[in-house]
């Protein structure tokens, strides 16, 4: 029997039944549809809509379904949504009461109210996650803040980096990432409950008790826009899709610096996976798959953004369709975050490796160049000059930290014998002392930043 069953003559059709549910999937909410509806009858027995008698029955008979399904002793099925299964099995376990627990109450605000005290606990955990990453970027970075590797641009050798500058960079994203998220917190937590189906009610009801009971900053201010609003929904896939794209970024990291070819880092074969043909191999598929769940999460945004997009004032049952997605998103975010923490946490390092191929494809050059310059040379001079010299270098076989000093000057007189000290991968890695740069100062500014900001959240 429907909730909604007394203007019609016969039943639901199976096939139109079948379509039209979404127990299956809105059962996740059973949780937050059984908190927000103990507040309501607690808020209605303050108000005097309900006698003290009958907000008690019903809270007691909510919170004992609560336990059942906690316990695994009663099963969520058998009905439309879970809206009608708890308001079914309370009927069921109190009688009459029961019915007058949608009093001053829509399944319109209802669900609206449902997927945000569900959505404000997957964003508190999207938080907690990330902050588990950074943490362990910021150990990564301080255990490897004296080790050099190559900066790339274009994927070919561009300058020596510090290997904790580059950890940070990871952290810069996803500490953006964490401050969006905690944004969006702030923004969500806005209670529906209260607008009824669509345009308020006319019982004297009281939302700030309920508000208060649900932990919610303020009630919405306008029932059409409340009952139909998933911005959040649709700020929580954005955010899950941002922090998705900096993960596939530290992911294709990781596949490229852990292949034979560049060999910089390795994956612990506890994280690693073999061929069922080709018995040498050891496989990143951990990033990999990271990398292509970040596609699925991307089109859960372009999803839900389809979805809203022509939908009129003010509810309509397309909004259903913005709980799966949600659900597979978050259940994708959170399990990549958390692997990846592991994964993090794990990788060990070919310092000697990394050293030598930070200083291989002329990554020095630019230190030429701004050597001749900061001696008076235009810098455009300067460029020319370190050119001809790497070119000087690619002819005879020679790298420019094993030119000798005559080979310099017969490229400009202005070269002295500390140019020699200049090309040396260190050198240029500990050269770059600004704000944010590769020395090992630098970076070691860039932990103490991400720990200060870390620790804000
Ligand atoms: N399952 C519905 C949803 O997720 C619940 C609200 C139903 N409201 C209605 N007027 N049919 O949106």
């Amino acid at each position: 029997m429907k909730l909604w069953q007394g203007r019609f003559d016969s039943p639901e059709a199976a096939d139109a039944d079948a379509f039209n549910e979404s127990l299956s999937f809105d059962k996740k909410l059973w949780r937050a549809d059984i908190e927000a509806s103990v507040a309501h009858a607690t808020m209605l027995g303050k108000c005097g809509i309900l006698t003290a008698e009958e907000a008690d029955a019903i809270c007691a008979g909510l919170r004992g379904i609560f336990a059942d399904i906690e316990a695994g002793r009663l099963a969520v099925e058998g009905q439309e949504d879970i809206h009608s299964f708890v308001e079914g099995e309370l009927v069921s376990r109190i009688g009459q009461t029961g019915k007058k627990l949608h009093t001053a109450r829509s399944r319109n605000d209802q669900v609206a109210t449902d997927m945000r005290l569900y959505a404000r606990d997957a964003v508190q955990s999207a938080i907690g996650l990330l902050k588990s990453l950074i943490s362990a970027l910021l150990a990564r970075a301080k255990e490897t803040v004296k080790y050099i590797m190559p900066g790339f641009t274009h994927l070919r050798k561009a300058q020596p980096v510090n290997c904790a500058q580059y950890f940070n960079a990871y952290s810069e994203m996803f500490l953006r990432d964490l401050d969006r998220f905690h944004a969006l917190l702030r923004r969500m937590n806005v209670m529906p409950l209260g607008s009824a189906a669509l345009a308020g009610t006319s019982w004297p009801i009281d939302r700030e008790i309920t508000r208060e009971l649900l932990h919610f900053d303020s009630v919405s201010q306008n029932s059409l826009d409340a009952v139909s609003d998933r911005d959040f929904v649709a700020e929580y896939l954005f955010c899950a899709s941002l922090t998705m794209a900096h993960l596939s970024r530290l992911c294709e990291d990781t596949i490229l610096y852990t292949s034979d070819e560049f060999g910089y880092w390795e994956i612990p074969d506890a994280y690693s996976t073999g061929s069922s043909i080709m018995p040498q191999k050891k496989n990143p598929d951990i990033p990999e798959l990271v990398r292509g769940k970040t596609g699925r999460v991307y089109g859960h945004l372009v999803g839900i953004l389809t979805t809203i997009k022509g939908i009129p004032l003010a509810y309509n049952k397309d909004l259903q369709e913005d709980k799966e997605p949600f659900f597979d998103a978050q259940t994708t975010l959170e399990s990549c975050l958390s692997i990846y923490t592991a994964l993090i946490s794990k990788l060990t390092f070919n310092v000697n490796r990394m050293y030598d191929a930070a200083g291989d494809g002329y990554a020095t050059a630019t230190d030429v160049a701004d050597y001749l310059a900061k001696r008076g040379v235009p810098f455009r001079d300067a460029h020319a000059v370190t050119g001809k010299l790497v070119r000087y270098c690619i002819e005879n076989g020679k790298t420019l930290p094993s030119l000798t000093l005559e080979e310099f000057r017969a490229a400009s007189p202005v070269f002295e014998a500390d140019v020699l000290q200049t090309v040396t991968t260190r050198a240029s890695a500990e050269g770059r002392n600004s704000v944010g740069g590769s020395s090992t100062e630098a970076a070691k500014a860039g932990i103490a930043s991400v720990r200060k900001r870390l620790k804000q959240y």
